[in-house]
Parts: C-alpha cells; sequence; structure tokens
C-alpha cells in the first residue's frame, strides 16, 4: 500500500516537472478530474444548433438482457447493412473499432450475440459529443476541445478500416449531417480567374457516395469515388484525405486527383478555403496526407465527368490442384499491362484454390472486353481438362455508371464485420515481360490465405506529378492494391486475436520481401506496420509533417499511424517524453 502510494506521488511529481499549464502531456478523458462539467457542456450546448449526442455501441438495445433497452430486431436485422451504420454516431462499419484492448487482454465490448453472456460495455465508442450542421456547430467544437484538452475524434461514416473514427473516452465531432449538395456546371473555385471553371459538385462532409452519385447521373455524369454496394463510404472525409480509389481510377484518377476545392476548420476555429490558390500548402496536404489530421472538413469540391457505358467481366475458377491456380493466376497477371491500357479497372481474389475477378471497362462492348481476356478464358478452358472449375464466366454492359454501380457485387468487404487488414501498392515494373512470371510466383506463395487485388492504379493514377499532391508517391508507381486480412467472432479472447494479428504480421512481411519498399493504402493498412511513416506516406512525410505543425502545433487532430502520430502514446492520448 505504502509503495503504492509512493509511487504515485512520484508519478505525480514528474508529471508536473516535464509539463506546464499551457500544454499538459496528455489529453483529459471522460471519467479524468478534468473533464469538463455539466456546465461547461451546457455552455457548449448553448453555442451549438443539435442537442448534444450521447453514442452507444450498436448492439447496446439488446441489452440488458432481460430487458433490452430498444428494438434489438431491429439492430439484428440492419447489423450488416452500411448506410444504416453510418446514421448512428456509436457505429463502426467494422465492428472491431467499437470495442476496446485493454493492456491486461480485458475486453470491453458490446456484443450482438447475447448469448455470448457478457455485459454490454461503451469500448472504444466516445461517450458524448456534437452532432454538426453548420461551420459554427463545428468552430465552437473545435473550440471547445481545444479549451478543455479533450481527445477529438472526427467521425464520418465509421468505415474506417484503423477505427481512426473512434476513441476511449473521447468526444465526438460527428458530421454526418453536414449533407449539403450542389451541382454546379460552371464552378469556380475562390481566387480563379472567372474563365476557370469546372463542371462540379460541392459536398458536405456527410455526403455518402450514393448520393453524390444520384445527384450527378441526373445530369448525365459521373464520379471518381468508393464503390461498394449501398454506397455507403463518405465522399468527403477519410476516403478523400487518405487517396480514394474507384474502379475508374485507372481511367479518371484517384479522388485527390478530381478534388478542385475543400473547406474546412482548422485547429484555430478558422475557417478556410484551400485550393490551387489559397492555402495551397494545406491542400496539398489534404490531398493524401490522410483524414482526422489537418481540421475538420466542412465540404468538398470535385470534377465530374461524362457518364460512359461499362463492360464488366466476371470470373470465377476453382480448383483442389495449386499448380492449375498458379498457371491461370499468372496467365491473369501477365495481361495486366494490357488491362491497364485498355482502361480496365476492378476487384479480383485469390488463393491457392481459386481465382474470381470482376473487372470493368468503360465505353467498351462485350466483344472487346472479352478479347482483352482470350488468354486468359482459353487457358482456363483447356486446364479444365486438369481440375479447373469454372464456376462463372459472364460479360454484360451497363449503359450509365450509376445503371453500373447500382448492380456491382457484393466483394469481400463486410459492412458489420470483424477484420484487420494490411495492403501494399504493387509496383507496375513487377509486371514487365520479364518480371511477372517470377512476381508471380512468389506472390503466389502468400495466397493460402485469400489475398484481396484492386486493380486501381496505373492509367491516369500514374500520369498526374507525383509532387503535385501530397499522397504516397507510391501510388504514381503502382498498378494493383493487394490486401489481405484477418477475422475473428464476436467475443474472441486477446490471445486469440493476438494469433491472429501475429499471422498478419507474417504475411505482412512475407509480402514487403517480395515487393521490398513498396507502399500501403493509408485507409486500407494496418497499424502494425513497422514503418509506417515511409510505408503510407514515402518520401513526403517530412513536407507533410511542416504543414502539419504549421495549422496544428498541439496535435489536436491525431489518428492511428497519420501524420505526427508517432508523436503520441497511450492510444494517442500522452505526448511522448522526449
Ligand atoms: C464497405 C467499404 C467500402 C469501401 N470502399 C472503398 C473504395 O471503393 N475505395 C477506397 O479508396 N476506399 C474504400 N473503403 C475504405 C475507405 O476509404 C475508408 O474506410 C475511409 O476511412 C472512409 O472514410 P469515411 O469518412 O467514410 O469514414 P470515417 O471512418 O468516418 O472517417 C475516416 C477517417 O477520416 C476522418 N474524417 C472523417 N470525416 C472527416 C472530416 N469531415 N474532416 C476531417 N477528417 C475526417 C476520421 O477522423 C477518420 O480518421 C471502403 C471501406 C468500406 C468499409
Ligand atoms: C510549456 O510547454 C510548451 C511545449 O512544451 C513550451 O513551448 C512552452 O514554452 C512551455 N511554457 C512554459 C511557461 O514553460
Ligand atoms: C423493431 O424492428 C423491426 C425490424 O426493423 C420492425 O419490423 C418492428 O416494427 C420494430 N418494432 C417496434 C416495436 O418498433
Ligand atoms: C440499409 O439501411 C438504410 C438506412 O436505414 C435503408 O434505407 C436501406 O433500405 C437498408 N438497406 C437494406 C438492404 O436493408
Ligand atoms: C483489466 O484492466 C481494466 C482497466 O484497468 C480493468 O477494468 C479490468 O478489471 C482488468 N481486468 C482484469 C482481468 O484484471
Ligand atoms: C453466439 O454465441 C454462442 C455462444 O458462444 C454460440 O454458440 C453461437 O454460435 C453464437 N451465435 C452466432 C450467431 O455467432
Ligand atoms: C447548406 O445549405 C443551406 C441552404 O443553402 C445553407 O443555408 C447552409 O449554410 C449550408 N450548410 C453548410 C454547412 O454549408
Ligand atoms: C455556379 O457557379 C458560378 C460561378 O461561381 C456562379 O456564378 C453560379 O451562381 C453558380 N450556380 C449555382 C446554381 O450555384
Ligand atoms: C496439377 O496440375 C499440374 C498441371 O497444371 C499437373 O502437372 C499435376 O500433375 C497436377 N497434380 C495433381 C495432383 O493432379
Ligand atoms: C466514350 O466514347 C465516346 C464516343 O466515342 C467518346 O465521346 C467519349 O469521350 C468516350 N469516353 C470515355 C470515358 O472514353
Ligand atoms: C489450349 O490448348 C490448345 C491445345 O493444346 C493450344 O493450342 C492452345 O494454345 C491452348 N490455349 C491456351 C490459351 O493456353
Ligand atoms: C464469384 O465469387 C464471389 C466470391 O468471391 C461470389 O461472391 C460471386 O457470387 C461469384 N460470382 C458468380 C457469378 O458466381
Ligand atoms: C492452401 O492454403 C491453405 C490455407 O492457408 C493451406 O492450409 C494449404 O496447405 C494450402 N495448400 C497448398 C497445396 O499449398
Amino acid at each position: 500500500m505504502q509503495g503504492l502510494f509512493c509511487l504515485f506521488l512520484l508519478l505525480t511529481a514528474s508529471t508536473v516537472l516535464a509539463l506546464n499549464q499551457s500544454s499538459p502531456r496528455c489529453r483529459c478523458l471522460y471519467g479524468d478530474a478534468c473533464w469538463p462539467s455539466t456546465s461547461d457542456f451546457s455552455s457548449l450546448q448553448s453555442q451549438i444548433s443539435q442537442p448534444l449526442i450521447y453514442p452507444t455501441p450498436t448492439a447496446s438495445a439488446c441489452y440488458p438482457l432481460s430487458s433490452p433497452s430498444g428494438n434489438c430486431t431491429d439492430i439484428q436485422a440492419n447489423w450488416y447493412n452500411g448506410t444504416w451504420r453510418a446514421d448512428r454516431p456509436g457505429s463502426m462499419d467494422i465492428t472491431n473499432y467499437e470495442s476496446f484492448i485493454f493492456r491486461n487482454g480485458s475486453i470491453s465490448a458490446c456484443y450482438m450475440n447475447t448469448t455470448l453472456g457478457a455485459p454490454c460495455e461503451q469500448g472504444n465508442v466516445p461517450v458524448i459529443g456534437v452532432d454538426a450542421r453548420s461551420v459554427g456547430d463545428v468552430q465552437a467544437t473545435v473550440k471547445f476541445a481545444v479549451s478543455h484538452n479533450l481527445r477529438v475524434a472526427i467521425k464520418n461514416t465509421g468505415h474506417d478500416f484503423t477505427g481512426r473514427s473512434a476513441a476511449r473516452n473521447s468526444f465526438m465531432l460527428w458530421t454526418h449531417h453536414l449533407n449539403n449538395i450542389t451541382y454546379n456546371s460552371t464552378f469556380a473555385p475562390e481566387g480563379a480567374p472567372p474563365t476557370e471553371t469546372y463542371d462540379a459538385i460541392t459536398v458536405g462532409s456527410g455526403v455518402l457516395w450514393n448520393d453524390a452519385y444520384n445527384t450527378v447521373a441526373a445530369e448525365g455524369r459521373m464520379l471518381i469515388g468508393g464503390i461498394s454496394v449501398g454506397g455507403s463510404t463518405g465522399a468527403a472525409g477519410g476516403w478523400l484525405q487518405g487517396g480514394g480509389h474507384s474502379t475508374f481510377s485507372p481511367l479518371h484518377g484517384l479522388g485527390v486527383d478530381n478534388v478542385i476545392e475543400i473547406k474546412l476548420v482548422t485547429a484555430a476555429g478558422e475557417y478556410l478555403t484551400a485550393n490551387a490558390r489559397q492555402h495551397s500548402d494545406l491542400f496539398w496536404a489534404l490531398r493524401g496526407g490522410g483524414g482526422g489530421t489537418w481540421g475538420v472538413l466542412i465540404s468538398v469540391a470535385y470534377q465530374t465527368h461524362p457518364t460512359f457505358p461499362v463492360t464488366n467481366v466476371f470470373f470465377n475458377a476453382t480448383s483442389t490442384n495449386t499448380t492449375v491456380i498458379k498457371r491461370l493466376f499468372t496467365e491473369f497477371v501477365r495481361i495486366h499491362p494490357a488491362l491497364s491500357a485498355a482502361s480496365f479497372g476492378g476487384y479480383a481474389t485469390v488463393t491457392n484454390a481459386s481465382l474470381n475477378f470482376f473487372y470493368s471497362l468503360p465505353n467498351g462492348t462485350d466483344a472487346r472486353a472479352n478479347a482483352s481476356f482470350e488468354s486468359v478464358f482459353g487457358l482456363a478452358r483447356n486446364l479444365t481438362a486438369e481440375g479447373l472449375e469454372i464456376a462463372a464466366q459472364e460479360t454484360g454492359t451497363y449503359e450509365s455508371f450509376n445503371q453500373w454501380y447500382q448492380n456491382i457485387p457484393a466483394t469481400g468487404i463486410v459492412d458489420g464485420g470483424i477484420l484487420e487488414i494490411a495492403s501494399r501498392l504493387l509496383p507496375t515494373a513487377l509486371f514487365a515481360e520479364d518480371e511477372y512470371e517470377a512476381f508471380a510466383d512468389k506472390l503466389f506463395t502468400v495466397a493460402g490465405n485469400e489475398i484481396g487485388w484492386n486493380l486501381v492504379g496505373g492509367g491516369a493514377v500514374s500520369k498526374v506529378n507525383p509532387g503535385s499532391t501530397g499522397l504516397n508517391p507510391a501510388w504514381r508507381e503502382s498498378l494493383v492494391e493487394a490486401v489481405w486480412g484477418i477475422q475473428w467472432g464476436e467475443g474472441a479472447t486477446f490471445s486469440e486475436i493476438e494469433r491472429l494479428r501475429s499471422e498478419l504480421a507474417v504475411t505482412m512481411a512475407q509480402v514487403s520481401a517480395i515487393v521490398p519498399g513498396a507502399g500501403s493504402y493509408f485507409n486500407e493498412g494496418s497499424l502494425f506496420e513497422p514503418t509506417p511513416k515511409q510505408t503510407y506516406f514515402g518520401s513526403h512525410y517530412d513536407r507533410l509533417k511542416g504543414i502539419k505543425d504549421e495549422y496544428d502545433s498541439t496535435g489536436l487532430f491525431i489518428v492511428g499511424a497519420g501524420v505526427g502520430s508517432d508523436e503520441w502514446v497511450d492510444n494517442l492520448n500522452c505526448r511522448r517524453f522526449d
């Protein structure tokens, strides 16, 4: 007892010595003595347009078990619906990010599976927050967070694959209802000469891709945006800032290549317009420097493109003979430069027993699309004699982007699932005639676990000057993004999760050895990357950090593996001692 008390005094003394009033080492968290009082929150309440929100984990309405506090049937019916999740401040799309793992291995969570008998706990879900609807709401929220030294979690849809939109005992700034949409065929950026106009859509930072697509479809236009059933990722939050890719990025570039202007509130509470002429340093950083790092986005203007017909090629094949799949995969890899030259984009999955893909050709025809895959289809037919089963082979054309988007198949990502992933951007050079075979061979050795394969690079993505945006330059010289992950069930223990994480680390090391120095996509990556600065930002890191220090010197906006995050420890709540 006495020993503990001495330790307490020692810690307190050293903390006081290391710190001063103006910059405490740690953020003030819910439960700490410094947490704002009821009257502090009342004063915040008087400055904002909506009632303060008290986010709860998705399944909380199913508890207490004996008499649920809400409609648990509704929770169960919608659990796997990403749009429904985005409507709820406490819901994360990947549900493990609603949970929190203590240092001793205990897990604070609220499981949908009530049969597990675990209590419903708050976990990683912020306890209180603001449902921002205006610039003024955001400014008041930021000023409140600064003056009380709070840990802020900016949440849009909650789709982040590393849980960056939640933080235990933090204060949430929810952007979901900043949902204005304006289409303007002669949009003029602020400060630009009147002759410089764009066919553009301006979306509030809470708008979902589905709504943005539908708005421009009515004008015969399309957008470069996230692609998933239901379109529930955010059009102007983390997707954009992390680098956001589309099936049609090979045709029209990444999200960061299509943005014209961004309006945001900075850590100082200032409402700024960032574009090529105003705050161009910040505009550079916002295009690839990662969400939750630069300020709170209010709205984003994107250029639109004329819509076009889209031809899909679906193909699924399986075999119990690994060699057969490897031969087919190798041929699939070989034709990638040609597919890229034809502007194909799409998604594949490969395991040692299957190759499935769904590739799309803009402005194509069935005949042209089939011609591009002739050698793969021909080889597959031949390989049926050696045990290949072709489960699906279909080609079809939709007349517009939106018709296509509304009919895309479900991908491997399951909204409401449990998942941790890692990724590598595969350099275009590896697909060269004298390289591809050895490369395919090596990559296939790690395909016992499923590898997701996204053809979203090359083409227009590679034609942009790497220095013109803050995005990881690795994107500009890569063709395919390879993604893989681990999954577990609700109620898994910390040791089970740790075992899976070590498997993920092994795969990460294996893939890194195959593509040494390759980058990774910030939005589809791991918090356990050994060298995150280099892997996520490459040579742009130092310039990004300089801009970060200029606009957010106290680190109000810090997210996992984000710019400046290495200066923080203890779940990013405390500054590292130097
Ligand atoms: C079902 C699904 C499909 C996906 N499809 C694609 C795809 O096709 N292409 C692709 O590139 N990626 C895709 N992703 C990955 C996606 O890019 C990331 O999940 C991304 O983080 C989502 O951003 P968000 O704003 O919607 O989510 P959130 O989780 O709400 O936010 C993500 C990050 O951005 C920050 N942020 C959010 N809003 C703001 C704001 N207004 N101001 C400042 N910071 C903000 C948050 O703090 C957090 O750090 C998909 C993910 C899922 C789950
Ligand atoms: C308080 O700490 C900050 C950051 O470490 C430093 O810049 C500042 O000078 C310190 N102020 C005082 C009065 O020591
Ligand atoms: C509960 O949710 C289900 C499914 O969404 C719905 O059908 C039902 O009407 C709801 N019940 C009540 C009492 O609201
Ligand atoms: C998903 O949820 C949204 C929002 O609640 C709803 O409009 C939509 O119909 C749901 N989709 C499905 C497939 O249930
Ligand atoms: C683990 O730590 C948490 C937080 O300090 C505590 O609430 C919990 O009781 C601990 N669990 C065990 C098994 O010690
Ligand atoms: C819920 O948990 C119980 C107990 O572990 C298990 O038997 C059951 O299969 C789980 N249900 C689902 C849907 O995962
Ligand atoms: C949204 O649009 C309305 C109506 O034009 C406008 O009054 C409001 O300021 C806009 N909100 C934001 C955050 O831009
Ligand atoms: C479109 O932008 C132009 C140029 O900024 C402006 O004059 C016009 O009013 C805008 N139109 C709409 C519908 O907002
Ligand atoms: C697997 O297929 C290869 C040819 O692709 C063949 O040489 C080999 O014998 C097959 N193995 C088995 C076990 O059938
Ligand atoms: C599609 O083809 C039409 C007609 O040839 C052409 O005008 C248009 O630019 C093409 N669009 C794309 C995206 O290639
Ligand atoms: C399929 O097998 C035939 C007959 O052996 C051969 O002529 C043809 O080149 C093979 N096609 C492919 C794409 O491997
Ligand atoms: C192809 O396989 C995927 C799973 O990878 C599945 O979702 C899809 O339904 C299959 N497509 C066809 C046309 O069989
Ligand atoms: C294929 O991958 C599975 C899953 O990792 C593994 O169990 C199996 O041994 C692999 N098969 C071969 C032939 O490598």
